[in-house]
């Protein structure tokens, strides 16, 4: 037995027993005749003490140990005399009689604790000593968790887990492809999958009813706090259902993990068309947790030859509670985070409704008290609020307030990470025109169904087609998203072409899906949702890297392992690749 307990095993009635720990040396104390080492595993911290008085030679040679070393002793469990009442193995030490060096370490660049003085960089360069930190490891066994009951949920409702190819092929819609290029077929390339979508819809054709993965997936896109070029879904695809039947399951997988994970009741989950998310929230991953929705103002604006209102499509404001007595500068400092390009507003307006009952505004020379008042009364302010209002096109500025919502949001302290706010957004558009481009794009994807009583509009205004599409967000995260499919290859057909395909590359590139469909596909949808990302949120993470072992960086690297890296010529020219110099 290489071990008889775990450092986190040990309790006040274990006293008198004699154990073998293993394990790597946290702190060292030295204090008159004592040593005390804090020894650390996965499951927890345990005290060594080694005393002079009773052993001399050990008591020196644990005072030689040094941090991170990795050590088993053997010992007998006492009751400590100062005990430390808020760790489980708090109230016993062990009084070591072996001590054995299993292997020394070297002084580690960062100290392994919650707060560690290591930077971002240096944590990521020994990702697997940063991965010793409490913090860290709770991240990644909340994970396995959510995995886990994540497979029991699905396997006790029939889902089959299948595994789908890694190596497939490239695919025009969606993000960037990671292509692989093939040795056996000189000139041609693989790309890794963004998502087992065409795959687990074929698995429908073949019968299987109910699939689902816990799958990476690889996307090269440009990447930000949630957005990793590999990350995990949890994809799922069901045969013989409507939207209905999958929002209720996939809800209920919801409550399970809060339940068995966090102890939670959720209430069911409201739902918001992606017309209502707009036009309140002007997000179609509306932040729920608190309200500050969108009131739209223009029809209160006219006739006083302000020019910015009269020659904006929309007018748009939030009520701040309580801010009305907000300072010059703080206006200021808000006026340029709308203004930052990433915002892209250009101006902020406000208008203030005093405690007196009396409101002043930045637009006082346009507007009178009484119109300021028509704009108070329909944002629903009461004295003592304040209203910011952009101004200008409506899509753009609806999207600029919901900026300015959440950082009002997060400065008022209503974006509490233990308030789980979840909903699902749904009739989602089915098409997203690129006005420079004059084309259609698929909004979801191109398998995603029309509602059925919007299907006659594809011919006659394509971009007002609803879709079977549905997202599921928590806490303004959307964690899930999609859609009941196309099943029928001449709708599927339609599509691509109003999608831009002609025949030939809709043949070339799905020709295999429309095929398959013609040997009696059946009805079928599912749904993704980001493993990641529904982790974080469980665990109020700040970015998805932090629940995942081994990330990459912002630049796509993983600097642990130095990838990307070159590889050697002779590779190259064995896969037929020639490269231009890069500088
Ligand atoms: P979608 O593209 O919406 O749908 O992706 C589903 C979910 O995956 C997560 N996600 C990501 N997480 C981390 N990093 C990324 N780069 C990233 N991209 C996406 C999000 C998202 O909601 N095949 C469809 C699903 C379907 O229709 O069944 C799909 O992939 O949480």
């Amino acid at each position: 037995m290489y071990r008889s307990n775990t450092c986190g095993d040990l309790r006040l009635t274990d006293a008198e027993k004699e154990v073998t720990l293993a394990g790597w040396v946290s702190k060292i104390r030295r204090m008159g005749g004592m040593t005390f080492i804090d020894l650390r595993d996965r499951y927890g911290i345990t005290q060594l003490s080694f005393s002079q008085d009773a052993d001399r030679t050990l008591c020196q040679q644990a005072g030689t140990l040094g941090r991170e070393w990795v050590i088993r002793v053997t010992g007998t469990v006492k009751e400590r005399s100062s005990k430390i009442p808020h760790i489980p193995t708090g109230d016993i030490e062990i009084t070591v009689t072996t001590l054995t060096v299993l292997n020394p370490s070297k002084t580690p660049p960062f100290t392994i604790e919650t707060e560690t003085d290591g930077g971002d960089d240096l944590r990521m360069k020994y990702r697997y000593l940063d991965l010793r930190r409490n913090v860290v490891r709770q991240n990644l066994e909340l994970r396995h968790k959510m995995a886990f009951e994540t497979r029991r949920y699905l396997d006790q409702r029939g889902f089959l887990e299948i595994e789908t190819p890694v190596l497939i092929g490239s695919t025009p819609e969606g993000a960037r492809d990671f292509i692989v290029p093939s040795r056996m077929n000189p000139g041609q390339f693989y790309a890794l999958p963004q998502s087992p979508q065409l795959f687990k819809q074929l698995l429908m054709v073949s019968g299987l009813d109910r699939y689902f993965q816990i799958v990476k997936c690889f996307r090269d896109e440009d990447l930000r706090a949630d957005r990793q070029p590999e990350f995990t879904q949890i994809d799922c695809e069901m045969s013989f259902v409507r939207q209905e039947d999958i929002l209720q399951l996939f809800e209920g997988l919801t409550k399970h993990l809060f339940h068995t994970i966090l102890n939670r009741e959720i209430p069911d989950f409201p739902r918001l068309s992606y017309a209502d998310a707009m036009r309140l929230y002007g997000s179609d991953k509306p932040d729920t947790r608190f309200e500050m929705t969108l009131t739209a103002l223009k029809d209160l604006t006219g006739g006083r030859n302000f020019p910015l209102f009269d020659t904006a499509e929309y007018i748009g404001g939030i009520r701040v509670t309580g801010s009305a007595g907000v300072t010059r500068r703080q206006l200021d400092e808000l006026t340029d985070f709308v203004k930052r390009p990433q915002i892209g507003a250009t101006g902020l307006i406000h208008v203030r409704y005093g405690s007196d009952g009396t409101l002043k505004s930045s637009v006082d020379k346009y507007y009178t008290e009484d119109d300021l008042r028509k704009w108070a009364d329909r944002s629903g302010a009461r004295p003592g609020d304040l209203i910011l209002i952009l101004a200008g096109e409506t899509e753009k500025t609806r999207k600029q307030l919901s900026e300015l919502r959440l950082e009002m949001g997060s400065r008022q302290g209503l974006r509490d990470k233990n308030n789980f706010q979840c909903l699902w957004v749904t009739d989602f558009p089915l098409l997203e025109k690129d006005e420079t481009l004059n084309r259609f794009f698929a909004k979801h994807h191109p398998f995603t169904s029309p509602r059925p009583e919007d299907i006659p509009l594809l011919d006659t205004d394509p971009g007002a087609v609803r879709a079977n599409a549905y997202d599921m967000i928590i806490n303004g995260v959307e964690i899930g998203g999609g859609s009941i499919r196309i099943h029928d290859s001449g709708l599927q057909k339609k599509m691509f072409t109003i999608l831009g395909f002609t025949d030939e590359r809709a043949q070339e590139q799905f020709g295999f899906l429309m095929n398959a469909f013609r040997y009696g596909a059946p009805p079928h949808g599912g749904i993704a949702f980001g493993l990641d990302r529904f982790v974080s949120v469980f665990a109020g993470l700040d970015s998805i890297r932090d629940c995942i072992a081994f990330p990459k960086n912002n630049a796509g690297r993983d600097v642990m392992i130095d990838a990307p890296s070159r590889v050697e010529q002779e590779q190259l020219d064995e896969l037929g690749i020639s490269l231009k110099p890069v500088d």
